[in-house]
């Protein structure tokens, strides 16, 4: 299968993840059903989910495992550390086409070849949470990906309230 996914399949999958979002603006199920409808609609990926940057002690943040779609992964990854810490520390996508030339890069699947993290921003623009997608496919996240993912990653960002973290 071409590992290729077009532009137009990014917008309806944005499209799905709006369609999802309720009225309550609710981050948890819309993070849930937004790992599953990537997982099930991109081919090729292994993990799919969001780290949440929660407050380990006044003045500290941390990111915390959120709602995902794979195996079992690391709960807590500091901020700067692996390719979701960097993604925080630069407010910057992370396409990693080789994780094991990524240095720090935490191998939550020893199957993981590449990698891309987007940071997800609270009203006031601050980094509040990251979407992370792996694939077991060296360099599988073309530049079109890219941009999908960020458009999935802003869908969320628009559909719930992000930060706060509760419910
Ligand atoms: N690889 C990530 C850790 C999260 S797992 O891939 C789900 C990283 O280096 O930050």
């Amino acid at each position: 299968m071409d590992p290729s996914v077009r532009q137009a399949d990014w917008k309806l999958i944005a499209d799905q993840v709006e369609a999802l979002a309720q009225d309550d603006g609710l981050w948890l199920p819309l993070m849930a059903n937004a790992s599953a409808l990537v997982m099930e609609a991109v081919p090729h990926l292994n993990w799919v989910g969001f780290y949440l940057a929660i407050e380990a002690a006044p003045g500290r943040c941390e990111l915390v495992l959120g709602p995902f779609q794979g195996r079992v992964a690391c709960v807590r990854i500091a901020l700067g550390r692996g390719v979701c810490g960097t993604a925080v520390i630069r407010n910057q996508t992370q396409r990693v086409d080789d994780v094991h030339a990524f240095p720090g890069h935490i191998a939550c699947d020893s199957a993981s070849r590449s990698e891309v993290v987007v940071p997800l921003h609270n009203e006031s623009g601050r980094v509040v949470a990251v979407l992370d997608v792996d694939s077991p496919l060296p360099a599988r996240f073309s530049a079109s990906d890219v941009a999908g993912l960020e458009l999935v990653a802003t869908t969320v960002e628009r559909c719930c309230r992000l930060g706060s973290w509760e419910l």
